[in-house]
């Protein structure tokens, strides 16, 4: 009973109903790198995507989260059980894809899934081959099962790490930057299967793609050096931009001397001589001439929150009203 009172804290777990909860989480590795720089999120069932540049943070907090890296200081409850405290109580609840996923490449993917499976304890009632087999199934690989997984696409290769993640049918799932080196078509489908996934669990997506947020999350933070810039909604957060993105056109050579005057969020070459540029405009500037206002997309809010300094940055864009801590 000690025991369970040290790690359950009934009073935050009734205040806060998230079913993921950090609060303060700082790490510091050695170097040092302050990798985090004191994260509070409040995290509900589905998906959630943290979205930030490399080098952000991302992987030391999922880490953290997994409980395989302890934090410097801060705490991770997870259903009110704090996991600092009782790593095993996360463990026992977690699928987990890495960033970084060794595979053997000599093993079929079977061999593979079951081998994982064996590391992990975990059984099927009709066996772990049944168990790898119905796995396999969920995430479009019966086919290829026999086949090894040194000849796996990327896509291939990411859907097996994702069938040994939800094996055991785990509270959290976190995947880490899963979709990096996909092409289009497969990183559809991973989002599809992904999706298919998240109903009654927390899953965490980490990405440095927009794209990968835009379509799969209903809640969001952005991460930028340890530190979180927006805690929001996809809507609220193109919400926030709205008015302040204008796009226009811009000679290649005059590109350097008009960056350091205007805010710069994407440049793109077209036809090979001429920038159409988008810039934000902060309320009460004047848009640069020639340039029209466009609907902001999210794409747009990151890059505000990436290249714009904090005071212009529009408070909306921080904090949604709708997120859990969010004003009302
Ligand atoms: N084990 C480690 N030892 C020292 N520094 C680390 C370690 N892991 C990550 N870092 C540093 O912490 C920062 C955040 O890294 P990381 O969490 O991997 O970011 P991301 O996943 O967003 O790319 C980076 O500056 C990185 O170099
Ligand atoms: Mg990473």
């Amino acid at each position: 009973m000690l025991c369970v009172s040290r790690v359950f804290n009934l009073e935050s777990f009734l205040m806060n109903p998230a079913a993921l909860s950090i609060q303060g989480l700082v790490k510091i590795h050695p170097g040092p790198v302050c990798a985090l720089r004191g994260i509070d999120l409040e995290i509900p069932e589905g998906m959630f995507g943290l979205l930030g540049p490399n080098g952000a943070g991302k992987s030391t907090f999922m880490n953290i989260v997994a409980a395989i890296v302890e934090p410097t200081a801060g705490r991770v409850l997870l259903d009110g059980v704090d996991i600092v405290a009782d790593p095993r109580h996360m463990r026992s609840r977690l699928g987990y894809l890495p960033q970084d996923f060794g595979f053997y490449p000599d093993l079929s993917g079977r061999a593979m899934l079951e081998f994982m499976l064996q590391m992990k304890g975990i059984n099927g009632p009709r066996g772990r081959r049944a168990l790898a087999d119905d796995l396999l199934g969920r995430v479009n690989l019966s086919a290829a099962a026999g086949r090894k997984v040194g000849g796996y696409s990327g896509g291939m290769r990411q859907r097996l790490g994702l069938a040994q993640a939800i094996a055991g049918d785990p509270r959290v799932l976190i995947v880490d930057e899963p979709t990096a080196g996909l092409d289009p078509e497969e990183r559809q489908r991973f989002h599809r299967l992904l999706a298919e996934m998240s109903t009654g669990r927390v899953v965490l997506l980490s990405t440095h793609i927009v794209d990968d947020v835009a379509t799969l999350c209903p809640r969001l933070a952005v991460i930028r050096s340890g530190q979180v810039v927006a805690d929001t909604t996809p809507s609220a957060a193109r919400r926030a931009v709205d008015g302040v993105i204008h796009e226009g056109f811009v000679a290649d050579a005059t590109m350097p001397e008009f960056a350091s005057r205007h805010r710069v969020l994407s440049a793109t070459l077209d036809e090979g001589r001429n920038n159409r540029v988008r810039v934000f405009v902060a309320p009460g500037r004047v848009p640069p001439s020639g340039f029209s206002p466009v609907v902001g997309t999210l794409e747009d809010a990151y890059l505000v929150l990436m290249r714009c300094p904090p005071a212009e940055v529009p408070a909306s864009l921080t904090r949604a009203a709708e997120t859990v801590g969010g004003a009302a």
